[in-house]
């Protein structure tokens, strides 16, 4: 039998870092995760290579192009490695019936973190009650998308200078678009922010994120009006229209084209604000919009690597 008094002392069980959605980033935690990834953009971080030895799995179920690139970027340029599975749908076993459970025990094994992006709604958070390693959702149909809801945090911050006392206009699929639905319960941690729902009726955010938002007195208004909405904005956060969530081809004609951003339209936002995008677009800004000086999309996907170095570090760092 073991001499108790010689025993090593029991190891504190330290629990596991998942970011499966906006629920997990109270206030503190977001500007800790903001700060450090501008020390990673300025170039002055703590360490050099905080994950070498590290491995990451991304396994994506669904399409991307920002949110992988940027995760695996952010991996290597912390030291790590990446291990990927950009169609799992079709190049995993999951094509053979296996179950997103199953898979995530398995990878888990191999990986000391797993990136994941799937269709179903919750999927990173049944994820992470079976994962022996850090999940971090990369966006669950049209449910969350944590990660961008903080690079956008990130971007207003650098544009503008502060996240409280804005008026944020998000605009376009509410009922569809996990980032806007991120996003806006993120702001809401901040004070004096007002939110501008700028949707065609059916299309309004869910009646989930408004409950939230209303609990936490999150003012805001809908309109169906977007160039009536946007003469006082501090942000026009324009989205896709999300073809893929739709029932029909037919549903989705019905309101492709409904909110254009044309050179014409951004006369009427003011000089001091700044037009956001998730990414991708389509028709719903007109490129010609991309020379002005206010288009911040594309500074907003770039800085979407720097705070996933922010996460990553956070997650899976010793
Ligand atoms: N914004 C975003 O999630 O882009 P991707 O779908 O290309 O990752």
């Amino acid at each position: 039998m073991r001499d108790t008094l010689t025993a090593p002392p029991a190891r504190t069980q330290v629990p596991i870092r998942h970011l499966t959605s906006p629920q997990a980033l109270d206030r503190p935690l977001i500007e800790q995760l903001l700060e450090h990834a501008a020390e990673f953009e300025q170039g002055t971080p703590r360490e050099a290579s905080p994950l070498s030895g590290r491995l990451l799995a991304t396994v994506f179920y669904e399409p991307s192009t920002r949110t992988r690139f940027s995760f695996e970027a952010a991996m290597h340029r912390l030291g790590g490695q990446v291990l990927s599975a950009e169609n799992a749908t079709r190049a995993s076993s999951a094509a053979k019936g296996e179950s997103l459970e199953d898979a995530i025990r398995v990878i888990g094994g191999y990986a000391d973190g797993i990136v994941l992006r799937h269709p179903d709604v919750g999927a990173a958070e049944r994820a992470a009650r079976v994962a022996p390693v850090p999940v971090i959702n990369a966006g669950d149909g049209p449910g969350d998308h944590p990660t961008q809801a903080l690079l956008d945090l990130y971007t207003i911050k650098k544009e503008l200078g502060r996240l409280d006392h804005l008026r944020v206009g998000l605009a376009g699929d509410l009922r569809n678009g996990r980032t806007v639905r991120s996003l806006a319960l993120l702001l809401s941690r901040f004070p004096g922010n007002e939110l501008v729902l700028i949707s065609p009726p059916a299309l309004r955010l869910g009646e989930d994120v408004v409950g939230s938002l209303t609990q936490a007195q999150q003012r805001m208004r809908e309109t169906t009006d977007l160039s009536g909405a946007i003469a006082d904005l501090d942000v026009l956060y324009q989205t896709r229209i999300q073809a893929e969530r739709f029932e029909s081809s037919e549903e989705y004609e019905r309101y492709r084209g409904v909110y254009v951003v044309t050179p014409e339209l951004m006369r009427r936002l003011p000089e001091r604000a700044i037009l956001m995008h998730p990414l991708p677009r389509l028709e719903e800004i007109d490129p010609l919009v991309d020379a002005d000086p206010r288009a911040a999309y594309f500074r907003q996907a770039r800085n979407g690597l720097w705070v996933r170095m922010a996460v990553l570090d956070w997650a899976l760092g010793r």
